[in-house]
């Protein structure tokens, strides 16, 4: 079986990124045969800064390796270092019907966040298929709102399919309900693009700021509160054991326990859940030439699949 899925190296990776997805993968890697990858050129969709897309994607490479993703059990690559997957997009989007993409409601809540309108924004989803494809994927973890750029894929491939032939690999998604949506500090999904994230390795001073400014209501210290009305107990459970979470709980329905020492102890637990990846971070950071290593053996073995699966598009299609 094998799994495959990708995440854009846009900003600084989040704590909604991690449970959503890259927990998820790394479980994964000891079952399956796991296919993880840096999704670089759907970034430049967005993100028009050479420099600052440069540096992400080395940061979020960092910080797969850190948080577990092992690059000698599973293929760890960065997307552009894999020419094949744009030659492919351009095969798939001679027979992706326009139709198809003018419902992705993606490319419509981008635009309405001011993300310009152009047409890389608009055929992203066939680059998506064709990342999928290229590596025969079976399953595709993703959160809720990718679910439909998969769909898109399974009717591209069986429209290719009927049209050259078993060529393609049918993809499924996979999503886990339960982690579909992490809050961010302002009660809505966390997202890099809503500012309302707290980095997985943000500096201890930076987490501890942004973890004061979650949103709260202004019930009195000394009252009873809900706790599952409130983003910092929400928070604090998806990270807690189920006595530290049973614990809080009864301290907030008790009352005389206000949001500010809940804050507290979500940024002590979340400094000690991320202890040795935070030391395992800086270790890996000060070793460019492991980082390089990396980069590039996951880029021969991803090219590796994706030339054989080309050369079968290629003649297919008639152009070998
Ligand atoms: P962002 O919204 O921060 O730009 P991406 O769209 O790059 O995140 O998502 C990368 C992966 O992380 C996807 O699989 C996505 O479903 C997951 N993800 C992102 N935000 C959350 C969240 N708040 N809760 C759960 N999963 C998330
Ligand atoms: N579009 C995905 C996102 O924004 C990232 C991505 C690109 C992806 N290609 C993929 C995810 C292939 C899964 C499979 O989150």
């Amino acid at each position: 079986m094998r799994v495959l899925s990708g995440i854009q190296p846009s900003g600084k990776l989040h704590i909604g990124n991690y449970l959503g997805m890259i927990k998820p993968m790394v479980e994964y890697q000891n079952r399956s045969e796991l296919f993880c990858f840096l999704a670089n050129m759907h970034s430049i969709t967005s993100v028009f800064d050479g420099v600052a897309l440069s540096d992400n994607s080395q940061n979020a490479l960092i910080d797969l390796l850190a948080l577990g993703i092992d690059p000698e059990k599973s293929v760890l690559w960065v997307q552009s270092d894999v020419p094949e997957v744009s030659e492919l997009t351009w095969y798939l989007s001679c027979v992706t019907p326009m139709g198809l993409l003018q419902r992705c409601h993606s490319y419509k809540d981008k635009v309405a966040k001011s993300i310009p309108a152009s047409s890389g924004l608009f055929t992203y989803p066939v680059l998506m298929a064709a990342d999928i494809l290229l590596y025969n994927s079976n399953i595709v973890p993703v959160g809720m709102d990718q679910k439909q750029h998969v769909e898109v894929t399974r009717d591209i491939a069986l429209k290719f399919n009927s049209l050259y032939g078993e060529i393609f690999v049918i993809p499924e998604s996979e999503i886990r309900e339960e982690l579909a949506v992490v809050p961010g500090v302002d009660g809505q999904k966390m997202s890099k693009s809503y500012d309302n994230t707290l980095e997985i390795f943000a500096p201890e001073k930076q987490l501890r700021k942004k973890i004061m400014s979650i949103v709260t209501d202004s019930t009195p210290v000394e009252e009873p509160k809900d706790p599952d009305t409130n983003n910092v107990y929400l928070l604090y459970k998806l990270f807690a054991s189920e006595s530290e979470s049973q614990e809080m709980a009864d301290k907030f329905r008790q009352g005389g326990f206000g949001y500010g020492d809940a804050k507290k102890a979500l940024f002590a637990l979340l400094m000690d859940h991320f202890k040795e990846e935070r030391k395992k971070r800086e270790e890996i950071a000060a070793d460019l030439g492991y980082i390089q290593e990396v980069r590039k053996k996951g880029a021969q073995k991803a090219r590796a699949v994706a030339s054989e699966v080309l050369a079968k598009v290629r003649k297919a299609v008639g152009v070998a």
